[in-house]
């Protein structure tokens, strides 16, 4: 096939990007999402701040318009992300305790209701390990609640929408003897024979290039998908896009059958995050660059 999307399709999986609301209207931006993705993740819009400014009020106007665009180009969208230690709005910076913790389960329960039978996948928890050596948690306010914070979220989410696909996804665990990537690994063992409803792991995949891509990336999507989640690579951008490190990406996911798809972070690199780096598939004009053609004849 001659997109990204489509050559996904054929395999079962899906290419997609994340999406900004405000910039659906613009046309070269959306010509492209169109063309060659069938995945979205909003970049911001189902973030806590974006959907509970205030505590109990919720705010979905960018994430359905979204959710609706998704929809009308038949694109799955992945839902992020329902707790975290960041973005999150000021009300809830400063609960803590059982507060907090029935704050967060009330905001899992009211916005995977909101998105029920829209969303495929939700991340449920982003990024609650810590980096370095010690393969723990990550210390947040929600950690602070007591360390089953995450599988109540898992549960809640799961009550509010049985059909979702529920996940994990973190930073930083793409290196197979990662401290925290054990750390993880572990969780999701421990969550699978305690039967805490999980169904996938989300590598974002924010890489640096050249000798920093792990080269046993590989072996840590097969060892998760080992213990019965779907591994997807959730927010792909890496610096200055080198086709070689691209390339491996998508190839060390392809080896992988329950790595169900691959999300890049933004389609031009005008609209990246790390916009400085210029590390995504497209140049800031909307031309494919090399890594683009490196990743479509990997699919
Ligand atoms: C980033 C967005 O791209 C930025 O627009 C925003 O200012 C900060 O968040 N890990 C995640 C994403 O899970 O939600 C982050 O997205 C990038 C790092």
């Amino acid at each position: 096939a001659t997109t990204l999307g489509a050559s996904a399709a054929e395999q079962g999986r899906f290419f997609g990007t994340a999406v900004a609301a405000g910039k659906l209207g613009d046309s070269a931006y959306t010509t492209i999402l169109n063309r060659e993705f069938n995945q979205v993740t909003p970049e911001n819009e189902m973030k806590i701040d974006a959907t509970e400014p205030q505590r109990g009020q919720f705010s979905y106007g960018n994430a359905d318009r979204i959710v609706q665009h998704a929809r009308s180009q038949g694109m799955q969208v992945r839902g992020h992300t329902l707790a975290w230690h960041s973005q999150q709005p000021g009300w809830m910076q400063s609960l803590s305790g059982s507060t907090l913790r029935s704050a967060m389960l009330n905001h899992v329960t009211q916005v995977a209701s909101h998105f029920r039978g829209q969303v495929t996948w939700w991340d449920v928890v982003n990024e609650a390990f810590a980096d370095g050596s010690s393969g723990a948690r990550r210390d947040s306010n929600l950690q602070r609640t007591g360390n089953d914070w995450i599988e109540a979220a898992f549960r809640a989410a799961d009550a509010a929408d049985p059909n979702a696909k529920l996940c994990y996804n973190d930073y930083n665990t793409d290196n197979w003897t990662a401290a925290k990537t054990q750390g993880v690994y572990r969780m999701v063992q421990d969550f699978k024979q305690r039967g805490v409803p999980i169904d996938c792991v989300g590598f974002q995949a924010h890489f640096t290039g050249g000798s920093n891509y792990p080269s046993n990336f590989r072996t840590t999507l097969s060892s998760f998908a080992a213990l019965g989640v779907d591994v997807h690579i959730t927010e792909l951008d890496i610096r200055n896009a080198p086709s070689d490190a691209y390339r491996n990406t998508t190839n060390d996911c392809l080896a992988v059958p329950r790595c169900t798809g691959i999300t890049v972070w933004g389609i031009r690199d005008s609209d990246s995050w790390r916009s400085g780096e210029s590390p995504l598939l497209f140049n800031s004009s909307g031309g494919k660059k090399a890594a683009y053609d490196a990743v479509l004849a990997a699919l």
